[in-house]
């Protein structure tokens, strides 16, 4: 992070209840849920199963309405969706009617851009995510890390300025799951878009990230914040590094007490 830095989302007292299924009583899901982004930044969220992780992306993505507290992007509070937001899912959630180029296309033809112009663009979000030749492909005619690889073209493709990724390769081989942090890592130096990557998985959380959020259990609170000092581009051996350990020690020691 540099001085020229500047903040693009603040989330401020994020509070949220859910009804129980029998509406006898509200569970709080998530409380006083607070940290900042800085544009271009990559900040993992690590917490318990069900400790409010997905709320609180969907909240930030404007799919879900906080009930104390604000997300703030641009200093405006976020009221719904928006193509400058982008989901990408641990189910991968590409249309399965549609082609590998339909799906990507999909968000720019609702744009109603040229067509000509988006195709071209497809063409080139096809070659960065390594999917030539599978652009008639269905999804359910591609593996899981072709599936991913695709799900992320198509959020990349609108140019988002933050990407909120819910446990997008948890489902994935632990060979592929480094492909996509390759391919990711590269996506972002090229557009630098600010990333919120959820994940249960801490040694992914730290080699992706600068910044991790700790959460606690439901209700979830954030038990720490902690700046991740590695310098990139970060060698795959960096896992193996002793200070590298030693916070992954300590951030498991913080989900695990
Ligand atoms: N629409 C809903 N109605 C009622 N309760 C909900 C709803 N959505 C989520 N919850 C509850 O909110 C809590 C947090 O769910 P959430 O999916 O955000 O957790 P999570 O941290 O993403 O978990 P995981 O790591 O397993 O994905 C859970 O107890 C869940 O039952
Ligand atoms: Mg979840």
């Amino acid at each position: 992070m540099n001085d020229k830095q500047k903040k693009i989302l603040a989330v401020d007292g994020v509070g949220k209840y859910f009804d129980k299924p029998d509406k006898t009583e509200k569970i709080c899901v998530l409380d006083s849920i607070a940290f900042d982004a800085e544009d271009g930044e990559i900040i993992s969220i690590v917490g318990p199963s069900g400790c409010g992780k997905s709320t609180l992306l969907n909240i930030i993505g404007g799919f879900e309405q906080a009930d104390q507290g604000v997300v703030r992007y641009e200093d405006q509070s976020i009221t719904g969706p928006s193509s400058e937001r982008a989901m990408v899912f641990q189910s991968c959630a590409l249309f399965p009617w549609l082609t590998v180029r339909q799906n990507i296309s999909y968000g720019l033809q609702r744009k109603k851009q040229n067509e000509q112009e988006i195709q071209k663009q497809v063409t080139q979000y096809i070659k960065l995510v390594g999917l030539n030749g599978f652009d008639g492909y269905y999804p359910e005619q591609l593996s899981g890390g072709m599936q991913q690889r695709a799900a992320l073209a198509r959020a990349l493709i609108m140019r988002p300025r933050i990407l909120l990724m819910d446990e997008p390769f948890a489902a994935l081989d632990s060979q592929s799951r480094l492909a996509m942090h390759r391919l990711l890592l590269e996506m972002w130096q090229a557009f630098k878009p600010t990333i919120l990557f959820v994940t249960h998985e801490v040694e992914e959380a730290l080699f992706l990230a600068d910044k991790i959020v700790v959460m606690s259990e439901r209700p979830g609170r954030v038990l720490r914040r902690i700046n991740i000092p590695f310098e990139r581009p970060r060698p795959a051996s960096l896992i193996g590094d002793a200070a590298f350990l030693q916070m992954k020690n300590s951030v498991q020691a913080l989900l695990f007490r």
